[in-house]
C-alpha cells in the first residue's frame, strides 16, 4: 500500500493487539473548547488518533463527567472543573502529568502545550502498545527548543535537501499554509515549542508590511494551536538597507528607534512571537564590528526593542573571520567564537541567549565540544545541532545523528574541576542560567517526506526527544521511532536498527576520521569528498597536511593554543598526545603519518584500514535493506532503496579519492597493498 510520508511517526496506524486494550474510557473531555487552543487540539489529535490505532471512535465533548473519560486540561482548568489536582506542583512549564492507572485517562498539562505534548505522549505509546498502566509526571530538559528552518525570501532554502520552502514563495509568506499547520503539529508531537521560519543570512524584506501581515495573519496562526511560537532572523543593517536611515550603528538613537518601532509592528500582529535570531559579523553578514561596537551591544539592542514583549534574542555564536592566513601556524578558526565573546560575559542583557554550535567549526562529523560552553558563566546558552546533514551526506548517506550529539551533550567541560556536561550547561542548571536550551537547523521542504529520505526522520523524531531529555538512550528513541513509522515487524526494527546504528561510525570512517574533519568539499557544496579544497583558503578548516605529516596543532606549548580556551583539566587532556583520544588527534595535533595511535597502528595505516572499513559497511546497507522488500510498503522501500545503493557506491568514491590523495601526498604504501598504483 502506499504509504503518505507526510505523517512521519503520527501515523495512528492500526495496532495488532489492540483488543488487549481494555480499559479505555468511553470519551474524551478537553477542558477548552476555543478552536484555535492547543487543548482542543489535543482533544482531536486524540479522536483521530484512537480511531486509527484502536479503531474505536470516541466523541469530544467539554463537559461530560471525569469518570470513565480521557480528561485533557490544564492544572487549571482541571482545579476548575474537578476540585483538588495533587500533582500540579511538581509540573514546570510545558511539563504535563499522564495517568492511564484508573477508569479515567489524566492528561494535565501545566500550561496548554504541556497538555497537548501529554496527548501525544499518549498516543505514543497506544501506538506502540505500550499498555500497561503508568503515572507519571515529564518535564522539559530546558525551556527553549526551537527549530530553525534556513528558508529564503524566494522560496529557496540554504542547506535543504527536500525541495523548495513551506514558508515563502517569489518573495512573500505563502499563501497556503497548510502545510506549515502539518509541521507545527509534527514538532508539537516532539515537545518543539518554537520556529524561526527564515535563513541566519536574512533578507530585511521579510519586514516589510505586507509579509509582516502574512506573518501574523497566516503562519503565526497556523501553528499557534500547535503551541510552536514563531520567530525570526534579522539583518543587522536593516535599518539602512531597508528603512533608508543612514546608519545601523546600535548605539545611535535613531537605529535604536527603528529597531523598536519596526519590532512594535511586529508584535502587533503577532504578539506571542518568540523573538528574534541574529547572525551578526559572520561570513560576509553585516553586525556592530563594523562600528567598532561590541557584539552585546548589537544584541542588546534587539533585546530591548523585544523586552517590553516578552520575547528573546538568541544571538549566534557563530562569529568569526573566513579570510584567515594560513601561512601563520597560530591562526585557528576554532579559536574565533571563545576569542570574540570571552570578555563580553555578563554584559548581555538578561533576555539574550547566546546560540552555541556544539563544535568550534561547523557541524563537522567529530568535533570536540565547543569550549564557549565552559566560557560564559554570567550569560545564558543554547547548543545549536543540524538535522538538515550539510556535511554529514545531505540525506544521500544515512546518518542518524543522536549518537553524536550525545557525545557532545555528555562531555563533561570540568569547568572549575566541577562536572560541567554540556547538556546541564544549556539547561541552565550548571551555571544557574534562567533561560537555555536548544536550537536544531531542520530545513523540512515541501517534499512529502520533509527531510527528502523517509531515514533521516529519525533525526528530527531523535533531536525532540533528547531536547525534551538528553538522558534517553539514542537506540532506545530510534525504537520507538520505528515502531511508530513502520510498525511492528521484528525484522524491520532489527535491520534499521542495524543501519542507523552503524551509519556515524561508519560515515566518520570513510568520510574523515581522527579528527581530521569531513574531508568534503567546502568551497561550495559541502558534498562528496575534496581533501584538498581545506587547505589554501581564508576558510581555516585547514588539516595542514604535506609530504611527512598532517593535523592542526592546537596546543598551547606550539600550537594555536585552542587546547588553552578549555577549563584545566580538560586543557591538560586534549595538550598532549598520549591523553588525547584517537579521534580527535588530528583536530588538536600535528603528526608524522608515521604516528603511532593507542591502537598501535599508524596514523595513515589507519586512514587506509578506516575508509576500507567505512566503504565496506556501507555496502552492507543495501542486501539488510533489501531483506525488508515485501515488509514496507513499496514508496518507502523504494526510495530508502534508491539512497542506500547511491550510499553504498558514494562510499567507494569517498575511501578511494581520500585513500588515494594521502597515498599520493604521503606515498607511504598501504600494509595491505589496496591503495595506490598497482
Ligand atoms: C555553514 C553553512 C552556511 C550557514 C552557516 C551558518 O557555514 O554552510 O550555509 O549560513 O553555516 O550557520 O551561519
Amino acid at each position: 500500500a502506499a504509504e503518505d510520508g507526510s505523517q512521519a511517526w503520527l501515523r495512528y496506524a492500526p495496532v495488532p493487539k489492540a483488543s488487549e486494550y481494555h480499559s479505555l474510557p468511553a470519551s474524551i473531555v478537553a477542558l477548552n473548547n476555543t478552536k484555535t487552543s492547543p487543548v482542543y487540539v489535543a482533544g482531536q489529535e486524540l479522536e483521530k488518533g484512537i480511531k486509527g490505532i484502536l479503531g474505536k471512535q470516541l466523541g469530544v465533548d467539554g463537559t461530560s463527567k471525569a469518570s470513565s473519560s480521557i480528561v485533557v486540561g490544564t492544572a487549571e482548568a482541571y482545579k476548575k472543573a474537578y476540585g483538588e489536582f495533587e500533582e500540579a506542583d511538581e509540573l514546570e512549564p510545558d511539563g504535563f502529568f499522564l495517568s492511564t492507572e484508573g477508569s479515567t485517562v489524566l492528561i494535565i498539562g501545566q500550561n496548554e502545550r504541556g497538555a497537548l505534548y501529554g496527548a501525544f505522549e499518549y498516543l505514543s505509546r497506544i501506538a506502540q502498545q505500550k499498555f500497561s498502566p503508568v503515572s507519571y509526571v515529564s518535564n522539559p530538559h530546558a525551556p527553549i527548543r526551537w527549530s530553525n528552518e534556513w528558508n529564503n525570501m524566494d522560496g529557496s532554502i540554504e542547506r535543504g535537501y527536500s525541495g523548495p520552502s513551506i514558508f515563502f514563495r517569489n518573495g512573500f509568506v505563502v499563501d497556503n499554509v497548510t502545510r506549515a499547520a502539518e509541521y507545527a503539529r509534527l514538532l508539537a508531537s516532539i515537545r518543539i515549542n518554537g520556529i524561526v521560519i527564515n535563513n541566519v543570512n536574512a533578507n530585511a524584506t521579510l519586514l516589510s508590511e505586507r509579509n509582516i501581515e502574512g506573518l501574523g495573519s497566516r503562519l503565526a496562526d497556523a501553528m499557534r494551536p500547535y503551541g510552536v511560537q514563531l520567530g525570526i532572523s534579522l539583518n543587522f543593517a536593516s535599518p539602512k538597507d531597508f528603512g533608508g536611515l543612514s546608519t545601523f550603528d546600535p548605539l545611535d538613537p535613531a537605529v535604536d528607534a527603528w529597531w523598536a518601532n519596526i519590532t512594535n509592528k511586529i508584535y502587533a500582529r503577532v504578539p506571542d512571537m518568540s523573538g528574534y535570531l541574529v547572525k551578526a559579523n559572520s561570513e560576509g553578514q553585516p553586525g556592530p564590528l563594523t562600528y567598532n561596537r561590541t557584539l552585546a551591544d548589537g544584541a542588546n539592542m534587539f533585546a530591548r526593542a523585544v523586552k517590553p514583549h516578552g520575547g528573546i534574542v538568541m544571538f549566534r555564536a557563530f562569529v568569526y573571520d573566513n579570510h584567515i592566513n594560513e601561512s601563520n601556524w597560530k591562526n585557528d578558526r576554532a579559536n574565533a567564537a571563545v576569542d570574540f565573546f570571552k570578555d563580553l560575559d555578563g554584559k548581555f542583557d538578561e533576555n539574550v541567549v547566546v546560540q552555541i554550535k556544539y563544535g568550534p567549526i561547523d557541524f563537522q562529523v567529530r568535533e570536540p565540544a565547543s569550549p564557549l560552553f565552559s566560557t560564559l558563566r554570567k550569560t545564558s546558552t543554547s547548543i545549536e545541532l543540524q538535522i538538515t546533514p550539510e556535511y554529514l551526506g545531505q540525506n544521500c548517506h544515512l546518518v542518524y545523528l543522536a549518537p553524536l550529539w550525545k557525545e557532545i551533550l555528555n562531555s563533561d567541560l570540568r569547568a572549575d574541576d566541577k562536572p560541567s556536561k554540556v547538556k546541564d550547561i544549556v539547561s541552565g542548571q550548571r551555571f544557574s542560567r534562567p533561560l537555555g536550551g536548544w536550537a536544531g537547523v531542520v530545513n523540512v521542504g515541501t517534499n512529502s517526506s520533509w527531510l527528502g529520505s523517509h531515514l533521516a526522520m529519525s533525526n528530527l523524531y531523535a533531536y525532540g526527544a533528547l531536547a525534551w531529555d538528553p538522558s534517553l538512550e539514542s537506540e532506545d528513541i530510534l525504537g520507538d521511532w520505528i515502531r511508530l513509522t513502520f510498525g511492528f515487524d521484528a525484522r524491520v526494527m532489527e535491520v534499521i536498527t542495524e543501519m542507523s546504528m552503524k551509519s556515524w561510525p561508519a560515515y566518520e570512517n570513510y568520510s574523515g576520521n581522527l579528527g581530521i574533519q569531513t574531508l568534503t568539499d567546502i568551497l561550495y557544496t559541502h558534498f562528496g569528498p575534496n581533501p584538498a579544497s581545506q587547505d589554501g583558503n581564508g576558510w581555516g578548516q585547514w588539516t595542514r597536511a604535506d609530504k611527512f605529516s598532517i593535523g592542526m596543532d592546537r596546543t598551547v606549548k606550539n600550537g594555536t593554543g585552542n587546547a588553552g580556551q578549555y577549563p584545566p583539566e580538560v586543557a591538560a587532556r586534549y595538550e598532549e598526545i598520549e591523553t588525547t583520544p584517537d579521534n580527535l588527534l588530528l583536530w588538536f595535533h600535528h603528526v608524522n603519518y608515521t604516528q603511532k595511535l593507542k591502537s598501535g597502528k599508524s596514523v595513515i595505516q589507519h586512514f587506509y584500514d578506516a575508509h576500507y572499513e567505512g566503504a565496506a559497511t556501507a555496502q552492507t546497507f543495501v542486501p539488510l535493506w533489501e531483506s525488508l522488500q515485501g515488509r514496507i510498503d513499496d514508496e518507502r522501500y523504494n526510495d530508502v532503496h534508491f539512497r542506500q545503493v547511491f550510499q553504498a557506491g558514494h562510499a567507494l568514491v569517498w575511501r578511494d579519492a581520500i585513500n588515494q590523495f594521502y597515498h599520493n601526498l604521503s606515498e607511504i604504501p598501504d600494509d595491505h597493498e589496496r591503495v595506490g598504483n598497482h
